[in-house]
């Protein structure tokens, strides 16, 4: 989506920010376990103010978060009472950093090393060609054994708004140079997307997965640059 429809979603709110959930996703702490998270750093793009960022914080070593709307971010320290510095774009408490920043400008220097990916509410926020741009700045800001979990929604029939409907076979498309472990799919017949849109179905999916080798299909992003946005 355009930055003013994300800007503009955070200065209205209300159902315009309803993906903000007001509780730790149940797949983070189901397939994200302490042990899991010991010593690792975490990089949650698009990260909104996802109380998920609490969650890592907590068993991690770092967290990372990418979010290109300021406001969102001083309301994830300010409502989590969490004092914080901003140095620059970076705002930083404890062992939490998010750089305030568009993801799709960021290089490696930017984010430092990292060693899992956290996506919920990211890649399914994002149309085509955008999704493919987000999917090639993670290829190139991603080493190999690089962790990845992705939370994606598939619904019929398909919405022209986010979040996005990707199924499992999109999934696979998407990341062919990784080792893919499908962990969630369950139907979710009272979700406020079906009721809401009148939807036939929804399924939440979850996919641990790890990058085996770089991708050698590199998109050209200057050619990605002139679509997007
Ligand atoms: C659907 S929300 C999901 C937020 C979070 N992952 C969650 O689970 O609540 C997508 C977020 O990405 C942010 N965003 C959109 N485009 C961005 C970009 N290019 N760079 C950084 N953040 C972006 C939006 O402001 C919004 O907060």
């Amino acid at each position: 989506m355009e930055k003013a429809f994300w800007f503009n979603s955070w200065e209205l709110e209300g159902h315009y920010t309803s993906f903000h959930r007001k509780d730790i996703h149940p797949y983070a702490i189901k397939h994200l376990p302490p042990f899991a998270l010991e010593g690792k750093t975490v990089l949650v793009p698009l990260c909104g103010k996802s109380l998920d960022l609490l969650y890592f914080s907590r068993f991690a070593h770092q967290v990372i978060g990418v979010e290109i709307v300021e406001k969102a971010i001083i309301q994830f320290f300010e409502e989590n009472q969490l004092a914080y510095r901003q140095i620059g774009s970076r705002f930083v408490s404890g062992n939490i950093t998010i750089l305030c920043r568009d993801f799709f400008y960021l290089n490696r220097e930017d984010i430092g090393s990292f060693d899992l990916v956290y996506d919920r509410a990211s890649l399914v926020a994002l149309p085509e060609p955008m999704r493919m741009r987000y999917l090639q700045t993670l290829e190139w800001l991603s080493p190999v054994g690089t962790l990845y979990f992705l939370n994606t929604l598939e619904y019929a029939p398909i919405l022209k708004t986010p979040p996005f409907s990707i199924s499992p076979a999109e999934v696979a498309s998407y990341f062919p140079n990784y080792v893919i472990d499908h962990v969630e799919c369950p139907m979710l017949p009272d979700h406020g997307m079906v009721r809401k849109f009148n939807l036939t179905h929804l399924k939440e999916h979850g996919f641990m997965m790890r990058k085996l080798y770089d991708s050698p299909v590199l998109i050209d992003i200057d050619e990605l640059m002139e679509t997007a946005w």
